[in-house]
């Protein structure tokens, strides 16, 4: 029957339940306007092979474009009856040009290579876009670090106090991950850019076809060495699914940032109206909810990829139809990062930062006390000693309820001989910053070298 590939042996057709699973058009034609690029690709290897005409080839890719204008303007569906995309194409190009030259196009090729050359070349070209999504959010926390450079707020480990630290290394410390994502992709497509056509269901061509003109034709670098791992691996499909999980959780951390800064109880930023959300019934309500969506969203994209990776685990070679499981994850993983990124960017875009609170609290929790023990080993007291000195400065300013900027000279002297006033001149949170001024460091001119680091990478992208 019309739309589907296969029949010959078949007495009769598939039963309803049968098709309605076996059916994949509802997520496949995404893949159509690739499906018929490799087809022009495909054609024009019939013809190098001699099996097809100059006036056929011209023919049958006179027809291709045909259809691709028209699945391009959404006239060309999948009809009901079609299995998946393949068939819906083959249908479309047989209705189109007549049976005896559409039927010469399957020659040599299998949907098994077809599928594993689409996906690929659709990472390929999805991975452009996301690349610019992606590098869009790393600019606006570039934008946001530069804009609030100086700001200093306080450093935490385990949530708890830790250092006082320049907002901007803070922001920054959200954008190196996604660099990496980036470069990953970039790694990626090394991978991606092999074309597994020609590897036919599972062992090769024998119609004299060359798969590195087809691959040369769709833009890939080279084609697969062996036909069987061309058809039946899916682990670069897991790989991407990876890479994209990877940047919803990079998402987000940054997004579990965004949430707690924007509590009354941290009150260091506050998000624009047009990127928050009110309450129903709470009126004084402003809710996180981009931020808390990407969250969320994180675990979706965990769990596509965990669910292909499953798929994959026990298949033995060479393709099996479970392998048709591959792409709904990955799709799905896609599209949320294409709705997700552009609403992230624009929440990061328009924080606003409340620099006195967050400088306010810069040395709460007794924040300074590593500056006290490096002031010490400056004094060259050995480390060991300066940080037990230092713990007991902590101490002593814990049960006596003040700040350790506060004490007095005899105070100091009380906790210990190696202390005296010339510490209180460490003892601010700029004083702190400044001093970290080393590679990497959360000093003003450090944390100036590193976004200068930044874009130069990223314009190596
Ligand atoms: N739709 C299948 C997939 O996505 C490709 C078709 C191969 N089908 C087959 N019966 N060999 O993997």
């Amino acid at each position: 029957p019309a739309g589907q590939l296969w029949g010959g042996r078949f007495a009769g057709g598939p039963a309803e339940a049968m098709f309605a699973l076996s059916k994949s058009t509802q997520f496949d034609w995404r893949l159509a306007r690739f499906d018929l690029a490799g087809s022009k690709a495909h054609a024009k290897a019939l013809h190098a092979a001699d099996l097809l005409t100059a006036d056929e080839l011209d023919a049958m890719l006179a027809g291709l474009d045909e259809l691709d204008a028209r699945v391009a303007s959404g006239q060309l569906q999948p009809a009901d009856t079609d299995e998946d995309v393949h068939g819906a194409l083959e249908r479309a190009l047989i209705e189109l040009v007549g049976p005896e030259l559409g039927g010469r196009l399957r020659a040599g090729r299998s949907r098994n290579d077809q599928i594993a050359t689409l996906i690929r070349s659709y990472l390929r070209a999805a991975n452009q876009v996301l690349t610019a999504d992606v590098a869009d959010l790393i600019g606006a926390l570039a934008a946001q670090a530069e804009a609030n450079l100086g700001a200093i707020m306080p450093g935490r480990t385990h949530l708890q106090s830790a250092q006082p630290i320049l907002l901007s290394h803070h922001l920054l410390a959200h954008a190196w991950p996604l660099v990496r994502d980036l470069q990953r992709l970039a790694d990626l497509d090394r991978r991606l850019a092999i074309s597994p056509y020609g590897s036919g269901a599972l062992a090769g061509t024998s119609l004299g076809l060359d798969p590195l003109l087809v691959a040369a034709e769709l833009g890939f670098a080279g084609s697969v060495a062996n036909s069987i791992d061309g058809t039946a691996s899916r682990d670069l499909v897991a790989e991407q699914a990876y890479v994209l999980a990877q940047i919803g959780v990079d998402l987000s951390r940054l997004s579990e940032d965004v949430i707690l800064w924007c509590t009354a109880e941290f009150g260091f930023a506050r998000l624009a109206d047009a990127w928050s959300t009110g309450s129903s019934i709470m009126p004084q309500k402003k809710n996180p909810d981009v931020a808390e969506l990407a969250r969320g969203k994180a675990g979706r994209l965990i769990g596509n990829l965990s669910g292909l990776l499953a798929t994959c685990k026990g298949l033995p070679l060479a393709y099996n139809r479970d392998l048709q499981e591959d792409k709904e994850p990955v799709f799905d993983s896609l599209d949320q990062l294409r709705v997700l990124l552009p609403a992230v960017t624009g929440m990061v875009a328009t924080l606003t930062f409340d620099h006195e609170r967050m400088a306010a609290q810069a040395t709460k929790g007794f924040s300074l006390a590593t500056d006290v023990a490096d002031w010490l080993v400056r004094q060259r007291v050995p480390f060991a000693r300066a940080h037990e000195i230092a713990g007991a400065a902590v101490r002593f300013c814990e049960t006596h309820d003040q700040e350790l900027s506060d004490l007095t000279e005899g105070q100091l002297a009380e906790i210990s001989p190696d202390l005296n006033l010339g510490l209180l001149s460490v003892l601010t949170a700029a004083g702190s910053v400044a001093s970290r001024n080393g590679r990497g460091g959360t000093a003003v001119e450090a944390v100036q070298a590193q976004l200068a680091e930044l874009r130069a990478v990223l314009a190596e992208l």
